[in-house]
């Protein structure tokens, strides 16, 4: 039996770069699809039906079913919409994978209102309207599979303020859910992906590639690392019954392998056995804590795995190897 024998999936932002992997993964494990997608561009602005109608193609070529849902995740109403066209069409609604992004980057002291509002309404507010629904509907059926895409920015992007919010949010959100919902057979995780799409080609660096390969970063990637089809494995196990364990948690998707993140953890603590006055705290922190202070969150987000040693890691037998992080290596 595939995977995903007899599932109902709804992916927004399924039309394009790493939501269209997303589906056709999906799809070749069985699932039945909703292919939500606005066909905006990359800042939001637009409709257009052929992204979707093209991954709807593939779909059936491929043997899978599938729907297009043309709305948009910012529309509370939309994503209703969605839910419903799920159910009305495929019988219900096992599986809600959140794909749909935009950008407007800008640093914090130029961006305008409107880029922060078209941000945050798309990857946050969007989660929201299609979860709102969404696991309304799971705990009455006591199943579903959560999967949210956030991204290594939340972790202090400096040229996307609006997005590394919406993307922290989204994280929040994810693990809100995750504790709301484990009792009914409900996991919500979260993806942080990396691909090499039409917004990695936004990228003012990317120009430079054009400039002198005459093909842009995205046009390279197809079977290489940077390839964002290469998400889509993680994510249909994420959406499975064999990750029924797995809930609350947070992942990066990078080159060929899967990082588990681990969770904000304490670190230090200064306490006294009566209230603190400022200045007795800035002269224990002085003393004691300051060198204790990490630093900044750390940009790009995830490619220390890069630098580790053939040595540090243990060979799984089937060419593939494993790395976790212990107190030793910490
Ligand atoms: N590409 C990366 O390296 C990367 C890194 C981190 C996070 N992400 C996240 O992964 C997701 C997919 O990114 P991508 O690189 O494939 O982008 P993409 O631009 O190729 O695809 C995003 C899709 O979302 C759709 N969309 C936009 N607004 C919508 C709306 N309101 N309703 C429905 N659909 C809408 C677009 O039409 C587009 O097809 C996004 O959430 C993005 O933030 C991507």
């Amino acid at each position: 039996m595939k995977l995903l024998e007899g599932k109902v999936a709804l992916v927004t932002g399924g039309g394009r770069g790493i939501g269209r992997g997303i589906v056709l993964s999906l799809a070749a494990c069985g699932a039945r699809v909703v292919i939500n997608d606005l066909g905006a561009g990359l800042g939001g602005e637009g409709t257009d039906a052929a992204p979707a109608e093209e991954v709807l193609a593939a779909v059936k070529a491929l043997g899978g079913e599938a729907v297009i849902n043309g709305g948009s995740v910012a529309s509370y109403a939309d994503a209703q919409g969605m839910i419903d066209q799920a159910r009305d069409t495929f019988g219900g609604l096992d599986i809600v994978v959140h794909a749909a992004g935009v950008l407007r980057d800008r640093m914090i002291f130029n961006m305008t209102e409107e880029e922060w509002d078209t941000v945050v309404a798309v990857h946050l507010k969007g989660l929201f309207n299609v979860l709102r629904p969404a696991t309304a509907w799971m705990r009455q059926q006591k199943y579903g599979r959560i999967i949210s895409l956030a991204s290594g920015s939340a972790y202090g992007d400096a040229g996307q303020p609006n997005y590394a919010a919406a993307k922290a949010g989204i994280i929040g959100l994810s693990y809100s859910t995750a504790n709301a919902m484990a009792k009914y057979n409900v996991t919500s995780n979260v993806v942080l992906p990396t691909g090499t799409t039409r917004m990695i080609d936004s990228k003012p660096e990317s120009r430079a590639i054009f400039e002198e390969t005459g093909k842009w970063p995205s046009e390279h990637a197809k079977g290489t690392p940077k390839d964002p089809d290469n998400v889509a494995p993680l994510v249909s196990f994420l959406a499975s019954e064999r990750a029924a364990a797995v809930n609350g948690q947070v992942f990066h998707s990078y080159g060929f392998g899967y990082t588990l993140v681990d969770q904000p953890r304490t670190l230090a603590r200064l306490e006294g056995n009566t209230p603190w006055t400022p200045d007795a705290l800035a002269d224990a922190f002085e003393r004691h804590m300051a060198a204790d202070v990490p630093p900044r969150a750390a940009m790009p987000f995830g490619r220390d795995v890069d630098s580790l040693a053939d040595s540090d890691w243990t060979e799984t037998g089937d060419g593939k190897r494993y790395w976790i992080k212990t107190e030793k290596n910490r």
